[in-house]
């Protein structure tokens, strides 16, 4: 009887928001995929579906920015004045202590899949490393291992996937023994997904009784922190920063106090890492200052007479990118949660979604026929009392792998790898041999557990054999 007038309260809603259609094929299903389905729909908010609907799947206007937007102040990647350098050695200190106290927990978003990439699986999965070939996520572990080992404490790994990697994840942190992290220290959890539409606003159906969904992007991380009880173990444990990175990027300086240390003695809640932009158009989101709040406008929304403003010495006026690299308070993700009603601004992406037509027939779309919603974590930014920007040097953090080839391709990551290698072993005095045209003529890989940063490196100088022209040499 009460499952009765539940399932007559959702047919009403949906009639009422204009979705029956997610149910045409109820009459027809058995019993078990008939529970199946009512179960994803009693999950919808269909008031706030209709609302979404209006407002970003008819309408083709996805973000809208302010009006007045200006260059965010950052600080730079080296001090330039006796004052900085000060600020920067205590900021170093302030850091060193929050990790000393194990206050600081490390969070990697790694719902997307390797498509772009054309990789089967979690991205996470992915084999980088140039001699080793280890995976983004062992580059991970590994570095959180180190630098748990450096400070003296159990640092934990957050991980973010989606109800597509979820169950793959797990099984690959469970192979590998978690790393040597300990299972208690690696908290592995899904984000929300959102429902896809057609073009006129209805949801579409990837089975009979599937509703067609997609993970609800980066942004959703807020919540799922929240809800999936991440939240409560870093309360448990006492962190009380997050540090964030996206799962592409292998050079990513996890633990970094300096950043650490800046975000904190500025008491600031959300806080980034930016680069200096290869040129006006490149495609990552761009800082600003929007009614005073440090902004990130995607580079798809940021008009190119902006992108392309210079200042009088010849720099571009937005020349801060950003890498998906932030540092975020627990208090602020439990500020935004408690509410309830929390919740980012969505974009809009016209995608080729496979959906089953009136006649129950699986339709493969040849062009876009639809529309994926999708919340951006740096929408978050704003909404900070405070928020730092510290620019970081590319060849230093930031070699994303993203495509199969050419930019942000595996060959260019390796590749990068091998550089930086180069680089913190020449800063502690090692000679490597370099081809005419600069680039290093070997193939050098660190393990995390051999060195973080050059300055471990230089306390190691005795393990380090001499480095012949054209060989192959993995400190670990
Ligand atoms: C992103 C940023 C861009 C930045 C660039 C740097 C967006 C919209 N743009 O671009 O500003 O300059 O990275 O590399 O983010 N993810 C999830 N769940 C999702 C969607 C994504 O966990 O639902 C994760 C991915 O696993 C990845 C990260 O978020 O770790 C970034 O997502 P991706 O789609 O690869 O972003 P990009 O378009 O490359």
């Amino acid at each position: 009887m009460a499952q009765d007038i539940h399932r007559e309260k959702i047919l009403q809603k949906l009639h009422n928001t204009g979705q029956e259609q997610v149910l045409r094929f109820l009459g027809e299903l058995p019993q078990d995929q008939k529970n199946t389905l009512l179960l994803q729909v009693s999950g919808l908010n269909l008031d706030k579906i209709q609302v979404c609907v209006e407002n970003y799947v008819k309408n083709e206007v996805s973000v809208t920015i302010s009006e007045h937007f200006e260059p965010a102040p950052s600080y730079p990647a080296s001090p330039g004045t006796p004052q900085m350098t000060q600020k920067y050695a205590r900021a170093r200190q302030f850091g060193e202590r929050l990790l000393r106290e194990g206050r600081v927990g490390g969070f990697v978003v790694a719902g997307g899949q390797g498509t772009r990439l054309g990789y089967d699986g979690p991205k996470g999965n992915y084999p980088i490393s140039p001699i080793r070939n280890k995976t983004l996520f062992a580059i991970f572990a590994e570095t959180l291992l180190a630098a748990s080992q450096k400070y003296g404490t159990a640092i934990p790994f957050y991980i973010m996937t989606s109800p597509l990697n979820y169950g793959a994840t797990v099984e690959i942190f469970a192979s590998a023994d978690y790393y040597g992290l300990g299972r208690d220290n690696v908290f592995i959890f899904q984000q929300g997904t959102l429902p896809n539409f057609g073009f006129d606003g209805k949801i579409l159906l990837s089975a009979k009784d599937q509703i067609a969904s997609s993970p609800d992007g980066h942004g959703g991380s807020l919540k799922a922190l929240y809800a999936a009880g991440a939240v409560a173990d870093m309360k448990r444990r006492g962190v009380e920063y997050l540090s964030y990175w996206q799962v592409d990027n292998p050079l990513v300086k996890l633990m970094d106090p300096l950043f650490i240390g800046l975000h904190a003695m500025d008491e600031a809640e959300m806080s980034s890492k930016a680069l200096l932009k290869a040129g006006p158009l490149e495609k990552v989101g761009n800082f600003c200052l929007a009614n005073g709040k440090v902004t990130v406008i995607e580079y798809s929304d940021l008009p190119d007479e902006q992108a392309l403003r210079k200042n009088p010495d010849g720099s571009l006026v937005f020349e801060l990118g950003s890498i998906g690299i932030h540092i975020i308070n627990r208090s602020f993700i439990e500020k935004l949660s408690a509410g309830g009603d929390f919740a980012l601004p969505f974009h809009r992406a016209v995608k080729k979604i496979p959906y089953i037509d009136e006649t129950g027939t699986l339709v493969q779309p040849d062009k876009p026929n639809g529309v994926k919603l999708e919340t951006f974590v740096f929408d978050a930014l704003p909404m900070a009392g405070r928020s730092v920007i510290l620019q970081t040097l590319r060849e230093e953090e930031f070699a994303p792998v993203k495509n199969a080839a050419g930019t942000d391709s595996p060959d260019v990551t390796r590749r990068m790898m091998v550089e930086r290698a180069a680089a913190w072993l020449e800063a502690a005095g090692v000679k490597v041999p370099r081809t005419p045209d600069g680039a290093p003529d070997c193939v050098l890989e660190i393990a995390p557990g051999f060195a973080l940063g050059p300055e471990d490196i230089k306390t190691k100088r005795d393990r380090i054999p001499p480095i012949a022209p054209g060989c192959q040499i993995c400190l670990e």
